[in-house]
């Protein structure tokens, strides 16, 4: 018999334990929204039907993380779940000191609370908006740097996330090496519509980075995911498995942060790793005020067993194959239909435009706030507005249109199937040919930061 290469790329797990989806009318999905004050954060997630809100923490475990989590240790010091987590992440990143944290931004607060200082300049591709807000809280600048094809929301390019290579160099001469504490580089670029950075990019912004002998830090939370499209685009890694790409990427960095509620396949928890043992010694003082003992840093010890085994859950070829496909292919429903999206889909979202889907709803009556509002009342269907309501009021109270009208629709890693995916198309694309009659928002009332969680808006 001849080997058959079957063109459906199928869910590569069975199903053994099911939570209902919940099923609401129109009826009751007005009447929910306006109890919201307009704003999906405030709607009581049972009123949800397919919830897109995040990738962070909402996905489903395996049978094998649950076994470990029922055999975990949860001794305040030396718990044994803490050495089999550290032990997996030495193994993937290679790094010597591992620091616990209960999530990504705990790490991100213990590394820039050590190293950066008022005046500093920390370049990355693009920082995500908790790194950013700590490095700012650090007193430093955050700058972002990544390629000009980066920011044009129609140009398919391989790997979108790449650090512009000349303007990191320039910004080390022009800032001088003392005030740089670190170079970032966020993989996949979360901000930038979750697009990968080549294996290429990282080794040379490495590169530079050590030849002014400063520390490179990894923003690791979607390794796995930008290790799959090194494998699948960049020439030379194609018979590598996600492992051994994994491994490659770490090499070339000094340390990672790491939000393991993404590619840690857990619900919680996170981490900081590093090579330099003083800086280490350093980080776990803070990591002992703010997070917890140096063995479990904020988490149970049935956090770590998950997480020990998420990751290596996450770089899964079948995993990776199925996740990143079913996004590519609700990308490709959407083209088809005439709906605009940031090209090529990346790793974990696809992200509607707003802006160009709805020319008729100006910049600060929040076309993307109103696109996502009625993607709920249309379908259940739960995403997040990144535009002018996200970030387009600034700290002296003026308010500017953002860059983009985007919406943002992240996918819970094993939770949903095929035809969840087939019923997401079928409901975006009917919102698409009702589009001349969405309308814009006004904000009622909104916190001075961060207002996009707590805003409450009224149709205009
Ligand atoms: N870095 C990146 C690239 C992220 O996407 C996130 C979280 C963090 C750091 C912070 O990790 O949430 O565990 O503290 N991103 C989530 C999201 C919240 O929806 O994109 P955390």
């Amino acid at each position: 018999m001849q080997e058959f290469h079957p063109k459906t790329i199928i869910e590569p797990f069975r199903i053994r334990s099911v939570e209902p989806v919940h099923f609401t009318t129109l009826v009751e999905r007005q009447a929910a929204l306006q109890a919201a004050g307009y704003n999906l954060f405030l709607l009581s997630a049972d009123k949800v039907l397919i919830d897109l809100l995040t990738d962070s923490g909402t996905g489903a475990m395996s049978s094998r993380q649950w076994a470990g989590m029922i055999s975990s240790d949860e001794s305040y010091a030396g718990a044994a779940s803490f050495y089999r987590f550290q032990a997996a992440i030495q193994d993937i990143t290679g790094y010597k000191y591992v620091i616990p944290t209960h999530q990504g931004r705990g790490a991100e607060h213990i590394l820039f609370s050590v190293i950066a200082r008022p005046g500093d300049v920390v370049p990355s591709n693009t920082h995500f908006d908790t790194t950013r807000a700590h490095v700012e809280n650090s007193g430093a600048e955050a700058r972002d740097l990544v390629i000009a094809e980066g920011r044009q929301p129609r140009l398919i390019h391989p790997f979108k996330g790449n650090m512009d290579l000349e303007a990191l160099r320039d910004t080390i001469r022009t800032i001088g090496r003392e005030r740089i504490p670190v170079v970032m580089i966020t993989v996949t670029n979360n901000s930038g519509g979750g697009q990968p950075v080549s294996m290429a990019n990282i080794r040379a912004a490495s590169q530079i980075a050590h030849e002014y002998e400063l520390p490179f830090i990894i923003d690791a939370c979607r390794f796995a995911e930008n290790a799959w499209f090194i494998k699948t685009r960049e020439a030379g890694y194609e018979d590598k498995t996600p492992l051994e790409i994994a491994r490659e990427m770490f090499s070339y960095a000094d340390g990672c942060t790491m939000s393991a509620k993404k590619d840690g396949m857990a619900n919680i928890g996170g981490f900081l790793a590093m090579n330099d043992k003083s800086l280490a010694e350093r980080c776990r003082t803070l990591e002992i005020l703010n997070e917890g003992f140096p063995t479990y840093g904020g988490m149970a010890g049935y956090d770590m067993e998950a997480i020990a085994i998420g990751l290596y859950e996450a770089l899964d070829p079948n995993y990776l194959q199925y996740r990143i496909r079913s996004i590519a292919y609700l990308g490709e429903r959407l083209t088809a239909a005439g709906v605009a999206i940031i090209q090529p889909t990346g790793g974990h979202a696809v992200y509607l435009d707003a802006g160009e889907m709805l020319p008729h709803i100006p910049p600060l009556q929040y076309p993307a706030w109103s696109l996502n509002n009625a993607l709920y009342l249309m379908g259940g269907v739960r995403g997040v507005e990144i535009g002018s309501i996200m970030f387009g009021l600034h700290p002296d109270g003026t308010e500017t249109p953002a860059a983009m009208e985007l919406v943002r629709l992240a996918f819970p890693r094993r939770v949903y199937t095929q035809s969840h995916v087939d019923y997401l198309a079928e409901v975006i694309v009917e919102v698409f040919k009702q589009r001349h009659d969405l309308k814009g928002y006004r904000i009622v009332s909104s916190a001075p930061v961060l207002r996009h969680f707590t805003a409450r808006l009224e149709p205009i």
